[in-house]
């Protein structure tokens, strides 16, 4: 397993590949992978979401390309039958949708078994209560803070506090769960999320949809810096 200290406090920016341009992928990675520590990758069956986007064979590739922790974003209806292609495709954390599957805890002790870690995404309408007999079994909490489906959407105000709750519920928990937020995060909503409470941001286009990805991540980790030292 690929290994990854998280400080408490410094909150990471996880770019999403979803908004790169996969006419020249290595070019894209290379722009920013040297700069944080884990790359987001959204896989969508045109199902579970009403978008397609690429599989393991692309990820496998994008494995070749850098050593960051692979970050794999099922959004898939049946994620049972694609732990193993993914495993087998380099992931590093695998992060399945709750409301995919009636056997999450099930799927997340195969992700576990096989050195991955797990995670468990919540689309916006799903209660953070759902979780409350899966903690043990999660290393990472995803929370949308857009419908999942496309990148460029807007960032549901309503999810702040869902943030907050969920932090809340992970500090009770003493667990070293991730809390990472996804979906319309930009200078602007980042200092937002990160002070209700998220460790890790994932950023499509307001990464590799801006003319120079490295100086928007740059960006982004100092507008999440800002929230981070905002006391609530
Ligand atoms: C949306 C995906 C996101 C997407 C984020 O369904 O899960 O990861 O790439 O894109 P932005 O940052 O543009 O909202
Ligand atoms: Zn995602």
């Amino acid at each position: 397993m690929r290994s990854f200290t998280y400080r408490r406090g410094e909150t990471v920016i996880c770019p999403s590949l979803l908004s790169a341009d996969f006419s020249k992928l290595d070019q894209s990675i290379g722009q920013i992978k040297a700069d944080t520590p884990i790359l987001h990758l959204d896989i969508m069956d045109g199902h579970f979401v009403p978008n397609i986007s690429f599989g393991p064979g692309i990820v496998s590739i994008v494995r070749t390309l850098t050593d960051q922790l692979l970050d794999v974003h099922l959004m898939v209806s049946d994620p049972a039958r694609w732990i193993e292609p993914f495993y087998k495709a380099g992931a590093d954390f695998l992060v399945i949708h709750l409301e995919a599957t009636p056997h999450a805890e099930r799927l997340l002790t195969d992700i576990r078994e096989r050195g991955m870690r797990a995670g468990i995404a919540l689309t916006p309408q799903t209660p953070v209560s759902m979780l409350d007999y899966l903690m043990d079994k999660l290393d990472l909490i995803l929370l949308m803070t857009v419908n999942p489906g496309f990148g460029g959407q807007s960032y549901l105000p309503a999810m702040t506090e869902k943030i907050r709750v969920l932090r809340d519920r992970i500090d009770d928990s003493g667990r070293s769960i991730l809390l990472q937020v996804d979906g319309g995060i930009d200078v602007r909503t980042a200092p937002i999320a990160a002070q209700a409470g998220a460790d890790l941001l994932v950023a499509g286009s307001a990464v590799f949809g801006e003319d120079d990805p490295a100086a928007a991540l740059e960006q982004l980790k100092m507008a999440a810096r800002l929230g981070q030292d905002v006391t609530p």
